[in-house]
């Protein structure tokens, strides 16, 4: 890319998509699982920072960081040395049967940057849904009990213990019954769209309560319950930042009973949010933590976090041939000095300027019915009406396209969401490139 392309981001010069794209999503068809989700034609070819090319030369603004993984840019040239240097001593070895240095000094590290005074162990996977699982089978194991709790609306993965867990859309689930026995799902913290039909301030955190006063006087006796598993801010399901009190007495209510309090930080994790973990935001020291996405830049590695106490399972009894590959371990190390060294910061700072932008948005759009998030981890939610709040899916999809169209990428979330993740380098005027493009959609769609 020159620079005169730079200044000139997002730069859109075919249709879309264009001629080599096309056959790239021609052959794409015919060979690969209908199940992804593509949402529009876009064939990335390159990225760098926060711009994508795409395989006919259009430059697009990315506010998707490929689904909140590539958290310092796409190809940062400090991770891509560190990937360069590790792939020549070292592509694999398996951190299950053998010791290497960037696997434990990666635990080192993350067991250290945990919430929290307690000892903590790391157990190291490919992806979000292993992590989970992995969380699932040592809540199981170190407590002796069978049943979870995961909360509608919540994200876990799409294996069949992370699934089980999972409550965000019924297409995620439906055929694929029977799903692992012992699981429950309880309303979770979302004051907007409020499961229990309450106001927050008067409501005694309604949420959290009628798993005391519903699930444990009818369905599920507490002391057979292994552990909550929550999101602190959960994602897929809409980017919703429950109230403080929402974790506050979850984590009472887990204390009360002896159940373990496993946040699911695979999506808000990894400095996203402007704290390394978002569960810190609630200033709780949870007993596990999932981790994937945004911990190696792009490379896939998963973390399970657990106290050393809890961690008592025996050799043998849970691995992974591919969890805590070496090179994935030293990107994940250099992410995490990158974030140490700014970027975290920066997604503090340019989240608040975003967030301002958006709220603005907002006064100017009556579509728009709330603003929400932490860090870069906001996201708008569009209603038909901003008194009776019905969502406005097929607007939020419109938007989605014609900003695609426009050369800014986003996703959506959650019924009626459009999220912003982008890789947390972005600046101040690239937040603004992203919503002045959005005002130009919103205006177009208003006629
Ligand atoms: C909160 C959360 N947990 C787990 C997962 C599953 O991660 P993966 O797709 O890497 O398996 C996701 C993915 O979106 C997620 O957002």
């Amino acid at each position: 890319m020159t620079y005169q392309e730079l200044v000139q981001i997002p730069m859109i010069k075919t249709m879309l998509p264009g001629p080599i794209a096309s056959r790239i999503i021609a052959q794409d068809e015919e060979y690969t699982s209908p199940s992804y989700t593509r949402f529009y034609p876009l064939v990335v070819r390159r990225g760098k920072g926060a711009i994508i090319e795409d395989v006919d030369g259009n430059l697009f603004l990315d506010f998707t960081s490929g689904i909140a993984v590539c958290s310092t840019g796409h190809c940062h040239p400090r991770i891509v040395d560190a990937i360069k240097k590790q792939s020549e001593l070292l592509l694999h070895m398996s951190g299950t049967d053998f010791y290497y240095a960037p696997q434990a000094d990666l635990a080192k590290k993350l067991a250290l940057l945990a919430p929290g005074t307690s000892p903590k162990k790391v157990f190291f996977a490919n992806s979000g849904t292993e992590s989970v699982e992995a969380a699932f089978k040592l809540a199981r194991y170190h407590t002796k009990r069978k049943q979870i709790i995961s909360f509608f609306g919540g994200f876990h993965g799409r294996t069949m213990g992370s699934l089980s867990l999972t409550a965000s859309k019924t297409i995620q689930r439906k055929g694929f019954g029977p799903l692992i026995p012992g699981v429950s799902h309880a309303p979770f913290g979302n004051c907007y769209r409020c499961p229990v039909n309450m106001t927050f301030g008067t409501c005694g955190i309604a949420c959290v309560e009628s798993i005391e006063k519903q699930l444990f006087r009818h369905t599920v006796s507490p002391d057979e319950v292994a552990a909550f598993v929550v999101e602190p801010i959960q994602g897929e399901g809409g980017y919703v930042v429950p109230p403080l009190e929402f974790h506050r007495d979850l984590k009472a209510l887990a204390e009360k009973h002896g159940i373990l309090y496993i946040a699911d930080e695979v999506q808000s994790g990894m400095g996203r949010t402007g704290k390394m973990f978002a569960i810190e935001h609630f200033g709780i020291e949870p007993d596990i933590i999932c981790l994937a996405k945004g911990i190696a830049s792009g490379l896939p590695l998963g973390a399970m976090i657990a106290k050393s106490e809890i961690m008592d399972w025996p050799k043998g009894s849970h691995a992974s041939t591919f969890g805590g590959n070496p090179v994935a371990c030293v990107a994940a190390l250099e992410t995490i000095t990158l974030l140490e060294e700014g970027l975290m910061d920066n997604a503090q700072h340019v989240g608040e300027f975003l967030f301002e932008l958006l709220l603005a948005l907002k006064d100017k759009h009556g579509l728009i019915g709330d603003v929400r998030g932490k860090g870069l981890m906001l996201a708008i939610d569009l209603v038909k009406n901003r008194e009776s709040k019905e969502p406005a899916g097929v607007e939020r999809d419109a938007i989605v396209q014609a900003c695609f169209k426009k050369g800014l990428l986003l996703l959506g979330c959650g019924l009626s969401g459009i999220r912003f993740c982008p890789p947390l380098i972005i600046k101040d005027h690239e937040a603004a490139t992203a919503v002045k493009i959005l005002d130009e959609v919103l205006s177009e769609l208003k006629g």
